[in-house]
């Protein structure tokens, strides 16, 4: 599609991006949850219980376990981190995630990727009994998603990966009706690109997934109503491979060399044409969190 000057003025005020903050949403959404927890003492005997295990110190990863740390805090779920050495033998990972899986009172169990090379990352996820697997990346509960038994969603038996999990959180809080959408995924990741896909696959959207070997992506990320971005590069997507009124979910997560956090998408070029819009931090980022304290209740809630 070619736009012109005049034309493109036009679009520029008639959708004036809504910027979507899923810092906004997700801090309401915490605040329910935190109500909710507190009753759980009475009614339950105790709060939820997450364990999660960081095995080394990437720096992203040092940050998104503190990160999932303070939340907890926040909504008064207990939280246990098991910091491990970058040298940690598969076989010890695999004792420690027994001793939690027989442990009673853990109800959620999250391993921290990537794993060092020495540790396959199947083996680990397989190793996490599948009711507390609040990840939702065991293959019983990858099969439940795809098998669409995660539905209505969602279905606490089954936990759905959360990053996946929040960006429908978000697109729906939009106001945004996902049915019978041309939604495009860019990215094929088991973490966000392939359940993210099968979630709006669920929603009744028309789903393309694009990956780094598609040729003239532009001319697809153009079709999309719904474009969620998850490639890890830095501002792959421009302005000019965007259709004027869509919502653009951005899941980048790209530390530049001045430090700052920037996203799959160049914010400053696509936002005067999208519809709606995540920002970089504060949009996806916080709705994953919010996601992995909801699977952690839904466990807790399931074990009773
Ligand atoms: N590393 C990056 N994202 C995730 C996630 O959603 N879960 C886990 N366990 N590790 C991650």
């Amino acid at each position: 599609m070619i736009i012109t000057t005049r034309e493109d003025t036009i679009f520029l005020r008639i959708f004036a991006a809504v910027i979507l903050s899923g810092k906004q949403l997700s801090d309401s959404i915490k605040a329910e949850l935190a109500a909710e927890v507190a009753l759980f003492p009475e009614r339950y005997g105790r709060a939820p219980h997450l364990a999660v295990i960081l095995v080394g110190e990437d720096p992203a990863s040092v940050t998104y376990v503190r990160n999932k740390e303070r939340a907890c805090e926040k909504v008064g779920i207990q939280n246990t981190t098991i910091r491990l050495p970058e040298t940690t033998a598969e076989e010890d990972l695999l004792a420690r995630i027994a001793a939690l899986n027989a442990d009673p009172g853990v109800d959620g169990i999250l391993i921290q990727l990537p794993l060092p090379a020495q540790i396959d990352e199947l083996t680990a996820i397989k190793a996490i009994a599948r009711e507390k697997d609040v990840d939702g990346f065991h293959p019983e509960n990858v099969a439940a998603l795809w098998r669409r038994r995660t539905e209505p969603e969602p279905n606490p038996q089954y936990c759905v990966p959360c990053t996946p999990r929040g960006i429908i959180r978000l697109i729906k809080a939009a106001g945004v009706d996902i049915e019978g959408k041309r939604a495009v995924v860019v990215g094929r990741s088991n973490i966000v690109g392939l359940p993210v896909s099968k979630l709006l696959l669920n929603e009744n959207a028309t789903v393309t997934i694009c990956h780094s070997h598609t040729r003239d992506l532009a001319s697809i990320t153009r079709s999309a109503e719904i474009l969620v971005v998850a490639a890890g590069q830095r501002a792959l997507i421009t302005g000019d491979m965007v259709a004027p009124g869509a919502v653009v979910i951005d899941v980048g997560i790209n530390r530049g060399e001045d430090g700052r956090l920037y996203g799959d998408v160049d914010f400053e070029s696509v936002a005067p044409k999208a519809a709606v819009i995540t920002p970089v931090p504060g949009g996806v980022g916080p709705m994953t969190i919010c996601s992995l304290l909801e699977n952690t209740i839904d466990c807790f809630i399931n074990r009773q």
